[in-house]
């Protein structure tokens, strides 16, 4: 089904992530408790973490839930994986399903809630996606994830991607609305959708934060030549290290707008949504 997504997020993007983690769990820190504090979940709640990646998510909910709650989760990448079940060893309840969460058969106990961190916005089919992981929830349980806002409010992809075009030339166009990280930027038509997936209760916010990567400008401008729009962009214009480091220049430049004293702040507009399984 999404095989193109699997070999993209398990062999291009995943040894990156991984390589990266702590940098891009510094990164996107405050999308997760954005997420967290949405789906105000409780101690005992059986969880369902889609799109899990490295585990960031799964850790912090395993924290909100307690030792008789319980979260999986679920990725399409092995190599995501191997990091996440690394940081989870140890620990009793919880596990790690490697499955396409659009067509995945989920088996065993249903789940209190869903939640995502930017793992939703991959599935070539999202409404037969969301009737599917709706399947996994109890009656009345709550989905509750994050996707990117308007690209043209997300300096940390915007910026790159015209870095990189003025550094090595312009990449061919792609349609947004495509599986990527902007396939829900259009609040009104993702809302439309998971209402034909079967949902109910349908509301998302458009949510202003900043993130706050680690390190000097330098290191987030280096951080967005690995990932990302640069990271495609040398890659597909097969850069050399010479061009690598123009790149790298350039989008410091345009990052020394969000310098606040020994950080660099990017502004970011998040679109959070809620959904509810009907009872
Ligand atoms: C942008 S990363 C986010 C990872 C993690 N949630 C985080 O915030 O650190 C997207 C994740 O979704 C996973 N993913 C993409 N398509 C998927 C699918 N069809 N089923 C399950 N996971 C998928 C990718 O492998 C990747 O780990």
């Amino acid at each position: 089904m999404n095989t193109d997504q699997e070999e993209f997020w398990d062999v291009s993007a995943g040894p990156a992530w991984v390589a990266l983690q702590e940098q891009m769990d510094a990164l996107m820190q405050p999308v997760l408790d954005l997420v967290l504090t949405h789906a105000s979940l409780t101690p005992g709640m059986r969880v369902l973490d889609i799109g899990c990646g490295t585990g960031a998510s799964v850790l912090d909910a395993l924290e909100q839930v307690g030792e008789d709650g319980h979260v999986t989760g679920v990725d399409i990448a092995t190599s995501m994986l191997a990091l996440a079940q690394s940081r989870l060893d140890g620990r009793t309840n919880t596990d790690l399903i490697k499955a396409d969460a659009q067509g995945h058969s989920f088996e065993g106990p249903l789940y209190d809630a869903l939640i995502s961190r930017f793992g939703v916005m991959f599935f070539d089919d999202s409404a037969a996606a969301f009737a599917n992981m709706g399947r996994a929830l109890e009656p009345g349980g709550v989905m509750t994830f994050a996707a990117w806002g308007p690209a043209p409010q997300n300096p940390f992809f915007m910026d790159p991607a015209a870095a990189a075009a003025e550094v090595l030339g312009r990449m061919p166009k792609v349609d947004r609305s495509l599986p990527g990280p902007f396939a829900f930027e259009d609040a009104e038509r993702t809302c439309a959708m998971l209402e034909t997936a079967g949902l109910v209760e349908i509301e998302a916010d458009e949510i202003d934060l900043h993130l706050t990567p680690q390190g000097s400008l330098t290191d987030v401008a280096n951080l967005c030549c690995d990932i990302g729009p640069a990271d495609r962009a040398l890659r597909h214009f097969e850069a050399d290290e010479a061009q690598r480091a123009a790149l790298g220049t350039a989008i410091a430049a345009r990052f020394a707008a969000y310098v606040q004293g020994d950080r660099v702040r990017i502004p970011a507009c998040i679109n959070l949504f809620t959904a509810r399984k009907s009872a």
